[in-house]
């Protein structure tokens, strides 16, 4: 692609431009304030490439999602969520050794460092896991601290190991129970349900059904680009902080209602609809009053204008497990109704608005037996492997700068302060 031209106050300014392997166009901008002393504006980055990755492809348009190059369609049909970690963060399927001497490893490091058991003391039984969760794993820094490059992928290995152990305790301190151990036998997925689950007076089986859905759940959430989770984690490690401190700071972009914490909204969205008599078409109507602040929670994607492909699989997931379980779940009725209605209304058509992961994540979980304040906490363990990569992407390009953008200040211009009474 050729050069840009940008016609600034009657100058003429050229831009160079770059191609991605898919074919997206990128115009450079880096030099544009030094010529011109102009910058770009764009609030809330949604036409802004922040970085070149050769993580994960989305073309929002078409509803595709490539981890690596492998279509997520084939990555959630084939592959162990172990797998997907390694594929993102190593940029390859692992080998049979490959695959065996890191899933060895990460059962190796899923114990938590005994101390740290003291600190889930001091949270308030009320505490929503997703800020223990956050503030657990910047805690992990003070026992593994960053002091060489050949203790990065041990670091790695360890916040992925553990960070399912940290969430099944956060979950057993909620419920009062006392932590439940991991067992070096069990598959990564089986062991978060083993500790979850199982308790002193009662073993627990994991059933298959429950450990396919998980895998599949965490799959779906392990990687999504640029978005504001992943963003932040770039932001922070830009600054060279150590993996924990900024993978602690993409769980809290994770935790806010726009982003992760939808998962919880949807559930809680869809019981208040219940228990208002089920009138679906009432809560549709509000969405689109834009006197009102509600919003049709699982609806709506920054990229995706057509269709979420994850948010597909789910439903198909969802269904099918319920339909195994025999289990009826009037809110999935709910679910679907207002989707079908959402869909057919233009206010939703005009402004492309589908489904979106979290819609129906939470029947999976439910049917688990997790409990809605721990929606979020499982988008983020599947996501973890995600803000890894891009982590060690960044850390790895010997280009790669500290973040700073500019601003377009609105403020008050130079005045002086005004005399005043001696104080
Ligand atoms: N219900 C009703 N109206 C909506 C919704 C919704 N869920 N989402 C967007 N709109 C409207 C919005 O009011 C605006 O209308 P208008 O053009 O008349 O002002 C228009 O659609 C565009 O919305 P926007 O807020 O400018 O879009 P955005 O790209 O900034 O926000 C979003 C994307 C996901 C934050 C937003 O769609 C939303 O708030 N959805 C509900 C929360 C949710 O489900 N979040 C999970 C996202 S997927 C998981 C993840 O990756 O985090």
């Amino acid at each position: 692609m050729s050069d840009a031209k940008i016609l600034l106050g009657g100058n003429e300014y050229e831009l160079p431009t770059i191609t991605g392997s898919e074919g997206e166009v990128g115009i450079e901008i880096r030099s544009l304030r030094k010529v011109s002393g102009a910058v770009t504006l764009d609030e809330g980055y949604g036409n802004t490439g922040s970085c070149k990755s050769a993580i994960t492809f989305i073309d929002g348009e078409q509803g595709i999602l490539r981890y690596r190059g492998y279509p997520i369609e084939e990555v959630a049909e084939q592959c162990t969520f172990v797998e997907v970690c390694y594929l993102l963060i190593y940029g390859m399927l692992p080998s049979a050794d490959e695959l065996a001497s890191f899933s060895e490893s990460l059962t190796r490091h899923t114990l938590l460092h005994e101390d740290m058991k003291k600190f889930f003391e001091g949270y308030s039984p009320s505490a929503h896991p997703m800020a223990i969760l956050s503030s657990m794993v910047a805690s992990l820094s003070t026992y593994y601290p960053e002091s060489t490059d050949a203790n990065l992928d041990l670091n790695i290995l360890r916040l992925l190991a553990k960070a399912k152990t940290i969430a099944a305790f956060s979950y057993k301190k909620s419920i009062g129970q006392p932590f439940i151990y991991p067992r070096n036998d069990l598959t990564y997925t089986q062991n978060f349900l083993h500790m979850m689950f199982a308790n002193p007076a009662e073993p627990y089986e994991v059933p298959e059904v429950f450990d396919h859905a998980l895998r599949l759940l965490l799959i779906l959430h392990a990687d999504h680009e640029q978005n504001c989770s992943t963003s932040t984690v770039r932001m922070v490690g830009s600054s060279e902080a150590d993996l924990f401190a900024s993978i602690s700071a993409g769980i809290n972009a994770l935790s806010g209602p726009l982003h992760g914490g939808a998962n919880q909204k949807v559930m809680e969205m869809l019981r208040r609809i219940r228990a208002d008599g089920s009138n679906y078409k009432k809560y549709v109507e509000m969405a689109k009053d834009k006197d009102s602040d509600f919003r049709l929670m699982g609806f709506g994607h920054r990229v995706y204008k057509n269709f979420d492909p994850r948010a597909r699989i789910l439903k198909a997931a969802a269904n099918r497990v319920l339909e195994e379980l025999h289990l009826d779940d009037s809110l999935l009725d709910i679910a679907r109704a207002l989707e079908e209605v959402a869909l057919q209304d233009e206010y939703f058509v005009e402004r492309k608005l589908y489904p979106n992961v979290d819609f129906y994540s939470g029947f999976l979980y439910r049917a688990m037996g997790i409990p809605t304040d721990m929606f979020t906490v499982m988008f983020a363990l599947g996501r973890l492997p995600g803000w890894i990569a891009h982590w060690k992407e960044m850390r790895e390009d010997p280009k790669a700068r500290i973040h700073r953008p500019r601003q377009i200040y609105i403020g008050e211009a130079a005045r002086s302060i005004p005399p005043r009474d001696k104080r």
